[in-house]
């Protein structure tokens, strides 16, 4: 007698059941690996503010954190931290407290810790930070983070004790993909030297500055073609096309209109994951630059 389909069957689940372990195996013992790795920290790393910040540093450091560089998007509105991104597959992904409160990090940072996680996306053993968007902050002026960090060393205390990150299967699943740019450091370039920000004004160059600082480049990519936001679950809103074959029929209060209200001239209203609520309070200066800048960039298809 050959073999009954039942026992072809058994072989079949029990082939696929194998395949899943071994699976689960390489995704448990290879997602530790990628996720201890340590990176060299930079040679400046003894990084310090010159001196007490004055009132206008200080003022523009709170700019910078919202509006701009946004970090109160994943580090909540005052700072003291909360899980962004909770989801029992994917994982529970928390942003800590960054004040001088009980469980919070700001008592405890030295200002070269600070730019360490800013720009290099490490903390002061090397450990690659999850989700902190350091290689949009590392092209950031020595000024800018100086304010920066100026801002966060005066913000008020809040007592708020978060529980740990916890990386899921999923996520753990696409590390080891190689299919999640959520470690920074593992993209930054430290041959690079921090250079000064170009003069502020409604320029191309100062629009760069502000695209790549603020993130619309993590988001619109480079070209500005748009497309898939990297590290995003796939069922989230792809990043508009900011080229002409995207919005080359725009005029510039479009333009302010959708990063002041969140519309388009349609009157549609865009997915909140477009940081509306920060890019509104934007000066007119920024909002110029990145028009003047976003109208330099060439057609291009859609994520492309
Ligand atoms: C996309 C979300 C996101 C944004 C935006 C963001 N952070 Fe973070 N940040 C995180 C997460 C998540 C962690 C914890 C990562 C880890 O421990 O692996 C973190 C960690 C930190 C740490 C802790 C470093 C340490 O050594 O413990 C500091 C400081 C920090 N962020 C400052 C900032 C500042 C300042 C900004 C804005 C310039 C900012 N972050 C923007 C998500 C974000
Ligand atoms: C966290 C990701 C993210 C960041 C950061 C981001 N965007 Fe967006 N943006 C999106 C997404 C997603 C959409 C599409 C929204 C929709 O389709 O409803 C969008 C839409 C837009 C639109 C509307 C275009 C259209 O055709 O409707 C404009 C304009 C825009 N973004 C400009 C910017 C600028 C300028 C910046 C930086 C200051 C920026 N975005 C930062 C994700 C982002």
């Amino acid at each position: 007698m050959s073999r009954s389909p039942l026992r072809a069957g058994a072989r079949v689940v029990g082939a696929v059941v194998a395949l899943v372990v071994v699976a689960c195996l390489v995704i448990y013992a290879g997602s530790p690996v990628i996720l201890g790795r340590r990176y060299a920290l930079p040679s400046h790393a003894a990084f310090a503010l010159n001196g007490a910040p004055d009132s206008a540093s200080i003022e523009r450091g709170r700019h910078l954190v919202g509006p701009i560089a946004k970090c109160t998007a994943c580090h909540g509105g005052d700072l003291s931290g909360q899980a962004f991104i909770n989801d029992p597959a994917f994982g529970r992904f928390v942003a800590p407290n960054l004040t001088r409160g009980v469980g919070g990090v700001g008592a405890t940072l030295t200002d070269a810790a600070w730019e360490l996680a800013i720009r290099h996306g490490i903390d002061t053993t090397g450990r690659g930070l999850l989700f902190m968007p350091s290689s949009d902050f590392n092209r950031m002026s020595d000024e800018d983070v100086v304010e920066i960090i100026a801002y966060l060393k005066q913000i008020p205390p809040v007592d708020h004790t978060l529980d740990p990150t916890r990386v899921g299967p999923v996520a753990r699943a696409l590390l080891v993909a190689g299919k999640l740019p959520i470690i920074a450091a593992a993209r930054i370039d430290e041959s690079q030297p921090h250079v000064p920000a170009p003069p502020v004004g409604p320029t191309p160059e100062y629009g760069a500055y502000i695209a790549r600082i603020g993130g619309c480049e993590g988001c619109h990519r480079a070209n500005f073609s748009g497309g898939h936001v990297a590290g995003t679950p796939p069922s989230f809103k792809a990043a508009a096309n900011l080229t002409p074959t995207g919005i080359g029929t725009w005029t510039k209060d479009d333009f302010v209109r959708a990063l002041r209200q969140g519309v388009t001239p349609g009157g549609v209203p865009l997915d909140s994951l477009m940081p509306v609520r920060m890019t509104k309070d934007m000066t007119d200066t920024e909002i110029d630059a990145l028009w003047a800048y976003i109208r330099t960039m060439p057609p291009a298809p859609m994520g492309r």
